[in-house]
């Protein structure tokens, strides 16, 4: 591990370009639960089925308990060494873009600064009726919470299961992913799309890719490096000695 550890931080030294993708498994270490594996359980529901506007047109109570619960939870927890290691990556690498798969705004409190958040962020609300997006930080927000300006039924801002990506940001994630030289793809299981294939499209053109993660993926196979591991403990390896 160290040996490849050395290699890739070798890599990365080189690139002007580096793009990383996150996932839950970024966060775990602060105490967020991931979505799959053991951390995907709410009560007796599994997080993936939760996150669906089916789910919220049959009973938007059940999923706004859910969503106040992490809510709750995302509220009394911080950042942890990965997220901060990416920062001062960010500050070593002429050109950085992190994109994340996470909501919970744990990046942007670690102080990243061109962050692309794909999947929305946790701390928005969006009104169902007049659509209108607001930002709101308290921790439980009802289980129907209402629009101030419409009193239409309020929704998180996030992207859920079937619903498409903001154009605009999907656009600018393939294109980093794709001008990169290196990309990290860190703690996620790469099975929700278009994010899982964006490494892939990297490396067919031509860039270095590097996964770290508890387990292997379905991606791990066509990485350059596979870095098993908790993410709070390698990705600051990849950053030690640079300053
Ligand atoms: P998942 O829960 O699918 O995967 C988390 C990954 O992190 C797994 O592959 C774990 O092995 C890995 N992992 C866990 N702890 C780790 C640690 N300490 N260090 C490194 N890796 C660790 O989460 P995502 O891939 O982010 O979408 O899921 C993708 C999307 O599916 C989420 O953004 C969410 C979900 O439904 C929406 O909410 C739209």
């Amino acid at each position: 591990m160290e040996k490849e550890i050395n290699a890739l931080r070798e890599k990365l030294r080189k690139a002007d370009r580096v793009a990383v993708l996150t996932g839950a498994g970024i966060s775990a270490e602060s105490g967020v639960p991931t979505f799959r594996g053991s951390g995907g359980l709410w009560r007796n529901y599994q997080a993936t089925d939760l996150a669906t506007p089916q789910a919220f047109a049959k009973d938007p109570e059940l999923v706004w308990e859910f969503y106040n619960w992490r809510r709750d939870l995302i509220s009394k927890v911080t950042y942890n060494p990965a997220h901060r290691a990416l920062v001062d990556l960010e500050s070593l690498v002429p050109n950085f873009t992190l994109i994340t798969q996470n909501v919970d705004g744990l990046h942007l409190l670690a102080g990243s600064q061109n962050l692309l958040e794909i999947h929305g962020n946790l701390w928005k609300v969006r009104c169902t009726r007049c659509r209108e997006i607001t930002l709101d930080r308290s921790p439980d927000l009802g289980t129907s919470p209402k629009c101030k300006t419409c009193g239409g039924l309020l929704r998180p801002h996030v992207i859920w299961f079937g619903e498409s990506l903001d154009q605009d940001i999907l656009h600018r994630s393939i294109e980093a992913s794709t001008n990169s030289r290196v990309m990290l793809v860190i703690g996620t299981s790469s099975v929700v799309q278009p994010a899982a294939s964006l490494a892939l499209e990297a490396k067919s053109r031509g860039a270095v890719v590097a996964e770290i993660n508890l387990e292997r993926t379905p991606n791990s196979s066509s990485m350059d490096f596979s870095l098993i591991g908790k993410a709070g403990e390698i990705v600051p390896r990849l950053v030690e000695g640079w300053k």
